[in-house]
Formats: structure tokens, C-alpha cells, sequence
């Protein structure tokens, strides 16, 4: 297939690209490399820089069989003290992009959307039809484009599906987290075994968990990669499928802190602070759909093995 991968200079995206590569599709990715690294477009990928709002309809007119859509601001932070950057940069980018594919016929779409979408969940494990309550910002406008999404390929036969990510970690050779601002745990934690930063803070070990500490699903950003792939290929024409995707099994703050401590032979030093706020206790996917209908399966849901490939990502990173 021939297929556009918007992001493909940031973290997910790039893995993405470079195992759709290594399938034998054609992949052009389009950046504007607000926050992705052109070293960081796989190789045998072409690459456009540019702004999805204005270059789209251009690039799309070459006439592509699916676009996997990975470009979006992505800080919860940032999302509620800047929200028309999210609504903009999100939102309205993503209906341009829908109108550019819809004008030259691309059929077939794989969203990047995310559990951020559900909010505080009323049960755990979350499922697809759980409510959809999101509580910031980014979370909002990702559940704004999946509800466009849903019309767009109702009224004008697209194949679609939103994948939900959990907590996406680890790497893929070369490709892997290269965030200016790093807010997700794992790569915190690893900078202070690199010598990086002195300690990591845990925001608060006061919640309703075993041993107190916020639960999230951490899944291995090759498996996620690889259900963009059977998404693509499973997409049917006027349905806009969902699917959470976890590797199921929760871990907490304390257990991935000790998980890099063994991958890194460091101590690592930890603080209790206070909580941040807006994070719920637990967050656990079911990905019973993707499993039953799609035939994805995570490989890689083991927790050390996750932070070894991020680590050993980190220090190739040291040596550049
Ligand atoms: N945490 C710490 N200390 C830190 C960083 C994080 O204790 O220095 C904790 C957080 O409080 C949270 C857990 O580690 O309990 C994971 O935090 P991350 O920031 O790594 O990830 P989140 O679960 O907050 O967010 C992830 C994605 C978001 C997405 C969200 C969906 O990064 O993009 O899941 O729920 F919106």
C-alpha cells in the first residue's frame, strides 16, 4: 500500500513508519517537526515537512491508498493552560486532513487516539463502551476528532479505526521517546539513572492502590505499531471502529520505578510528592476487541523487558 504516516518524526509515528517500511508498504511522512526530529524519519520513507492544514490536500492529490495519523500536541499540562493550541492544532488539522483525503479518494484512516478520551474511569479494566468523559483538554479534543471521524466514514464510506493508547513506552532500535519537555514516567525515571536529573518525584502514595501509588497499563510502542498495521488492513468501508489497546496488566508508579532500578543496576533515588492533579488512581485497558478482531496479540507486555529497550535507547542517545 501506499501510505501517508502524519507524525512521523515523533515517537510513535516514526516507529510506525519504520515497521510499515519493513512490511513493504510505500511511506511518505509528512512533520512539521514542531516536536519530531528529521533523523528521526526512518529510512526508505520519503518525507515532506509541512503543515498538515496547508499541505495535505497537495500531497494527497499524488492519490494514497490509507493515512495513519500520528501529528497532534500530546501534554495534558500544556492542553488546559493552552487550549486553542489543542483545539487548532488537533482539531481543526484533523478535519482538514479528513476533507484533503475525502476530495482525493484515500479510503482508509488509522487515528492515534487515547485513553485520555474516557477520564476518570468507572470501571477497571476499561472497555470501549465505557463512557467518555474526558477530564482535560487534550483528552477533549481527541474525542472531538474521533466523533468526526465516526460521521466522515458514515456519510462518505471511509474505512477508519481510533486506536486508544494506554501508557506507550519502550523503543524500537533507533526510534524512541526525544520529548523537549518529558512528563511520561519511564524516560524521567531512566534520565535519573543517566545522571540526568537527581531523583524522580512520585506524585502521591496516598491513592486507592496496593501499595499506593498511581496504576497505569504500559504498553510496548512496537506491539502498538504493529496494531496500526492490522487496523490498516482490516478497515471496512463506512464503519469507524475503536480499540483500546494495553498490554491489560497494571503496574504502579513503585513497580516501574524498581523495574529500572534492575534494568539499570542504579538506585534511583524517589521522593513522595503531593499528587499531580488530574491523574486518576488507575488506568487498565481491556483490549478484548483488538484481540478478538483484529488478532493482535502484545508480545512485549513484560515490564522489563519495556524499559530495557527504552533504556538502551536513552544511552544510544548519550553516545550522539
Ligand atoms: N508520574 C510520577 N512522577 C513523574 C511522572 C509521572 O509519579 O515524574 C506518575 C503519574 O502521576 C502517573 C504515572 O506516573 O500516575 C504515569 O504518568 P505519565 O505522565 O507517564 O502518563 P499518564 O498516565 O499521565 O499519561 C498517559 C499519556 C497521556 C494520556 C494518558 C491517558 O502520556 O498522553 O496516558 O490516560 F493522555
Amino acid at each position: 500500500m501506499k501510505l501517508l504516516v502524519t507524525g512521523g518524526a515523533g515517537y510513535v509515528g516514526s516507529v510506525c513508519a519504520a515497521r510499515l517500511v519493513e512490511a513493504g508498504h510505500e511511506v511518505v511522512v509528512l512533520d512539521d517537526l514542531s516536536t519530531g526530529h528529521s533523523d528521526a524519519v526512518p529510512d526508505g520513507c520519503r518525507f515532506v515537512e509541512g503543515d498538515i492544514a496547508e499541505v495535505a490536500g497537495s500531497v494527497l492529490s499524488e492519490g494514497f491508498d490509507g493515512v495513519l495519523h500520528f501529528a497532534a500536541k500530546s501534554l495534558v499540562g500544556e492542553s488546559m493552560q493552552e487550549p486553542g493550541k489543542y483545539w487548532y492544532g488537533n482539531v481543526v488539522t484533523s478535519l482538514r486532513l479528513l476533507d484533503a483525503m475525502r476530495e482525493h479518494g484515500v479510503p482508509k484512516l488509522v487515528f492515534s487516539s487515547t485513553a485520555a478520551t474516557y477520564g476518570e474511569p468507572e470501571q477497571v479494566p476499561i472497555q470501549e463502551t465505557a463512557a467518555t468523559r474526558p477530564t482535560n483538554t487534550y483528552g477533549a479534543t481527541k474525542l472531538a476528532i474521533d466523533n468526526a471521524i465516526t460521521s466522515y466514514a458514515a456519510a462518505h464510506g471511509l474505512a477508519a479505526a481510533s486506536l486508544r493508547y494506554f501508557n506507550v513506552a519502550g523503543a524500537y532500535g533507533r526510534f524512541g521517546e526525544r520529548h523537549a519537555v518529558e512528563t511520561h514516567l519511564i524516560p524521567i525515571v531512566l534520565q535519573v539513572a543517566a545522571g540526568q536529573r537527581e531523583q524522580v518525584q512520585i506524585y502521591g502514595d496516598d491513592w486507592p492502590t496496593e501499595d499506593g501509588t498511581c496504576v497505569r497499563d504500559y504498553i510496548h510502542v512496537v506491539d502498538l505499531a504493529d496494531a496500526h498495521l492490522l487496523s490498516l488492513q482490516q478497515a471496512v468501508s463506512g464503519e469507524h471502529r475503536i480499540y483500546n489497546l494495553g498490554s491489560g496488566t497494571g503496574f504502579s508508579v513503585k513497580q516501574v520505578i524498581d523495574a529500572c532500578r534492575k534494568v539499570t543496576g542504579h538506585p534511583i533515588p524517589a521522593l513522595v510528592a503531593s499528587r499531580r492533579s488530574g491523574d486518576p488512581a488507575t488506568l487498565v485497558a481491556s483490549s478484548d476487541r483488538a484481540r478478538n478482531e483484529l488478532g493482535w496479540q502484545p508480545e512485549r507486555a513484560d515490564l522489563v523487558g519495556i524499559v530495557q529497550d527504552a533504556w538502551d535507547f536513552a544511552q544510544a542517545r548519550q553516545e550522539v
